[in-house]
């Protein structure tokens, strides 16, 4: 089973999800592999980690092509290739157009920083620091053409402390983030269920 990763910037969760693959053999036990990470972002850090864990990394510049819908035909291409059993959005910032996301319909997953459905979109901490929330987290989601809103499939929950900052919230969270992740793409994997 492939599972090819997407990101657009560092790429902790990504890493988070081949450490834990590499640690849990998941080769093994799962017949599971990362089998590529595509970035939309030529610098994007998180190519040089993947790359460093001899994972295959691909660049799709989202800026080199004309339309949306033009982009995600061709980064539909790059997946297809591998024939992925999973594709796992791990901070790609990329809206994707509603044709991409029903071609992987149940095999597309998203990891996003609040309890959703609280906080859909983006300055999701600055705005639980606003709203006077007590607890802030992470949730882990199948991808729906309604952005932000598909199934739930796992949650992790951290206090907001008095005072707080953005970074020292996302910095809470992102741990529980890579926590997670990792195991609801296990579960996925594992799952009876054809994925798709
Ligand atoms: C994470 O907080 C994720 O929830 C959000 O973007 C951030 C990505 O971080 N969608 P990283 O690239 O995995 O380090």
């Amino acid at each position: 089973k492939n599972i090819v990763i997407l990101i657009s910037g560092n790429g902790s969760n990504m890493v988070a999800i081949a450490n834990t693959a590499q640690k849990e053999q998941w080769h093994e036990k799962l017949q599971a592999r990362v089998a590529c990470v595509i970035s939309n972002k030529p610098g994007a850090e998180g190519l040089a980690s993947a790359a460093r864990m001899g994972i295959p990394t691909q660049v799709l510049d989202h800026k080199q092509f004309e339309t949306r819908d033009a982009f995600d035909a061709a980064l539909q291409r790059a997946i297809d290739s591998y024939q992925p059993a999973l594709v796992v959005l791990a901070g790609f910032m990329r809206i994707l157009t509603p044709a991409f996301v029903s071609h992987y319909a149940g095999r597309l997953v998203n990891i996003h920083p609040s309890l959703l459905p609280a906080f859909a979109g983006l300055n999701t901490h600055q705005r639980a620091i606003d709203a006077g929330c007590k607890v802030a987290g992470a949730t882990v989601h199948l991808v729906t053409a309604d952005l932000d809103h598909g199934p739930i499939l796992a949650q992790a929950v951290v206090p907001v402390l008095p005072g707080d900052s953005v970074a020292a919230l996302a910095t809470r969270v992102l741990s529980q983030e890579h926590r997670i992740y990792p195991q609801a793409i296990k579960a996925l994997l594992a799952s009876a269920e054809p994925l798709n």
